[in-house]
């Protein structure tokens, strides 16, 4: 459910956004009419209005936008393509007038894109195959990895595939020793002479097959009905899952071994949540964060592994390079130092 959740609603285009559109100029075969045809009226729902009516829409929160055409838009935008000086009034007036409302930024980039689309559309049905004349100098070339449209959805999957993993993990054991001690379960065990190592393996073992059905599932969902591309090897997406599965289980016994009640157990599992999706760049990335913060960033046990699950999912990376078995050497450490830790404190208060 999570991952499908996620799928859905997070990195889509905007749909039926209003906008209100102010054209001054009258005649019906006028470039201003055919440049708003371009605009894709899945996202974009155009509302034509006065210049009053307009700004009082956008002002009430009616309009996430207001498009105004001049009214000697055709002309003045003729001029500007044939001659070869024109004046200022000239180039203000041949222009597409855009006020944005700003508060929402998705919205806000999604009009500014589309925008830009209709008017290299419009320009290219214009001009055929003259068009080049009219490009824009900056011409981004075929890009080197993913693809053109790639979105929000694409970034954010494989960092929100690994936390859903390790807190689905951290579920599972969070409470294990806490109501088995409540239960004298514990007790029973250290007399027969189980060791607490191999408590924490018991544990551990029995939660890994809970742990490969939900990988399962997570890995059908994510590959075969959203269709998120992976361009790498699949041994290695299941194998950083898994060990990020692992790392989960072997945080909630950090967490059930040092904790004796149930609240303050999910207490401290819930409370670590937050912070660390947010610190962990998997929302947005780790280079927004500021510098001392960015190294405790990377200390922690998902920021790398997210890094080398999109690596090898979205560039092919396989092993020998240093961003993806940096992600498996963070996770195979934390793996290592939580089971430990759990041992250990399981251990002390025996
Ligand atoms: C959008 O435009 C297309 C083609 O111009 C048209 O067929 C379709 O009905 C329009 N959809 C809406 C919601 O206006
Ligand atoms: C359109 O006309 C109105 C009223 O004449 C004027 O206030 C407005 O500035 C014009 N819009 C543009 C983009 O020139
Ligand atoms: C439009 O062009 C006409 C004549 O070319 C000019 O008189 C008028 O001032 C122009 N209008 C605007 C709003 O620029």
């Amino acid at each position: 459910m999570q991952i499908s959740l996620m799928c859905l609603c997070i990195g889509g285009d905007p749909k039926g956004i209003q906008v209100a559109v102010v054209n001054n100029e009258t005649s019906s075969s006028s470039f201003s009419q055919s440049l708003l045809s371009f605009l894709d009226n899945s996202s974009v729902q155009q509302v034509n209005l006065s210049h009053a009516d307009a700004f009082a829409g956008a002002y009430n929160g009616e309009y996430w936008g207001v498009i105004g055409f001049g009214k000697n838009f055709t002309s003045y935008l003729t001029k500007r393509m044939i001659q070869r000086q024109v004046s200022k009034e000239v180039v203000d007036g041949g222009s597409v007038h855009v006020w944005l409302d700003l508060t929402n930024q998705q919205i806000a980039m999604m009009l500014q894109k589309k925008l830009a689309d209709a008017f290299e559309d419009f320009v290219q049905y214009k001009m055929g195959n003259m068009s080049y004349l009219a490009s824009f100098p900056v011409k981004f070339e075929e890009p080197i990895y993913g693809s053109l449209n790639s979105d929000f959805t694409t970034f954010v999957t494989p960092g929100a595939v690994l936390s859903i993993t390790f807190y689905l993990a951290v579920g599972l054991t969070a409470l294990s020793f806490v109501i088995e001690r409540k239960e004298g379960l514990m007790d029973r065990c250290w007399v027969a002479g189980v060791s607490s190592l191999e408590t924490v393996l018991a544990h551990l073992i029995s939660q890994l097959f809970v742990i490969s059905i939900q990988v399962i599932l997570l890995l059908l969902l994510m590959l075969l009905v959203f269709k998120i591309p992976n361009e790498g090897n699949l041994v290695l997406v299941i194998a950083l899952i898994v060990l990020q599965g692992v790392t989960g289980i072997s945080f909630g016994l950090v967490i059930s071994s040092s904790i004796d009640d149930e609240q303050n157990a999910n207490q401290a599992a819930l409370g670590i949540f937050y912070p660390n999706l947010i610190v962990s760049g998997i929302i947005w990335p780790v280079e927004c964060i500021p510098y001392p913060l960015r190294y405790i960033s990377l200390a922690l046990p998902q920021t790398y592994a997210s890094e080398a699950l999109r690596c090898i999912m979205y560039r092919g990376w396989g092993l020998s390079r240093m961003m993806v078995w940096r992600g498996f050497a963070v996770t195979l450490g934390w793996n290592t130092f939580f089971l430990i830790l759990a041992t250990v404190i399981l251990k002390l208060r025996t």
